[in-house]
């Protein structure tokens, strides 16, 4: 696959984001992946395939060389202990925050916490440099349920909107880290196939530019 360049992307919120960045490397998907059930999509563009992951997978598939190139959300990548791939760009898509959220009038205070998150590495991290003594709870989704089922006292999670929090009756406290994707580049790839990844990255950092004019 010398001549191929592989790029792994999540369905949904990330797919949706990157269609408009994609294009602007001459890159058009030949199928939806909404409706598809393919894994491997081809597109307009002979040398270039789309592998459809979960978003958690996708810095893994980058890391091996099982894909070139990756676009990730940067909650997944303080998360991800690999190191064979490169964090190249910052596409300024499927924007959040990773905080701290809990019930109203909570606070992260009174220690030892217990705190039930997808995010165990980045929460583990934060709590120490606070000098905070943290039990992490791992989940994999509705980590909104958490507190008020009893399981913790609070959770730590992306927040965007504020709804799903607002839905549970909790609040934001603490925030961790701004969120936006990221354009991860295996570390082989970027030596056996620079020309062809630097042109894609250039002409998906032109589209980045023109669409955020302000920053
Ligand atoms: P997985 O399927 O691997 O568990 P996921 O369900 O979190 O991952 P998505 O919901 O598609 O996957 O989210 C992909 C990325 O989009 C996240 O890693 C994060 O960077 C960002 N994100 C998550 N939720 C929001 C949100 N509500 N608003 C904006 N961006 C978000
Ligand atoms: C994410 C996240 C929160 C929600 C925050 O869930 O896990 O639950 O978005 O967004 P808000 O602040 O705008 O409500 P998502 O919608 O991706 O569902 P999933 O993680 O369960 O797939």
């Amino acid at each position: 696959m010398r001549n191929t360049l592989t790029i792994a992307v999540s369905k949904g919120r990330i797919f949706k984001d990157a269609l408009p960045l994609l294009a602007g490397a001459g890159i058009v998907p030949k199928d939806d992946p909404e409706s598809s059930r393919k894994l491997i999509l081809d597109t307009s563009r002979d040398d270039v395939k789309l592998v459809l992951i979960r978003a958690s997978d996708v810095p893994t598939y980058v890391d091996y060389g099982a894909a070139d190139i990756g676009i990730a959300g940067k909650d997944v990548l303080m998360e991800y202990e690999g190191d064979g791939l490169y964090e190249l760009l910052d596409l300024k898509i499927a924007r959040c925050k990773l905080m701290v959220a809990g019930p109203e009038g909570s606070n992260t205070d009174s220690t030892p916490l217990r705190i039930a998150t997808k995010y165990v590495n980045s929460a583990k991290r934060y709590f120490a440099d606070q000098g905070k003594q943290a039990e992490l709870i791992k989940l994999y989704g509705s980590m909104e349920l958490a507190p008020l089922v009893g399981l913790s006292d609070h959770i730590v999670d992306v927040v965007d909107t504020g709804n799903t929090l607002r839905a549970n009756g909790l609040v934001p406290l603490e925030h961790i880290a701004d969120i936006s994707s990221r354009l991860i580049v295996n570390k082989a790839s970027m030596k056996m196939k620079h020309a062809a990844v630097k042109l894609f990255i250039d002409n998906v950092a032109k589209t980045v530019a023109q669409n955020n004019p302000d920053n």
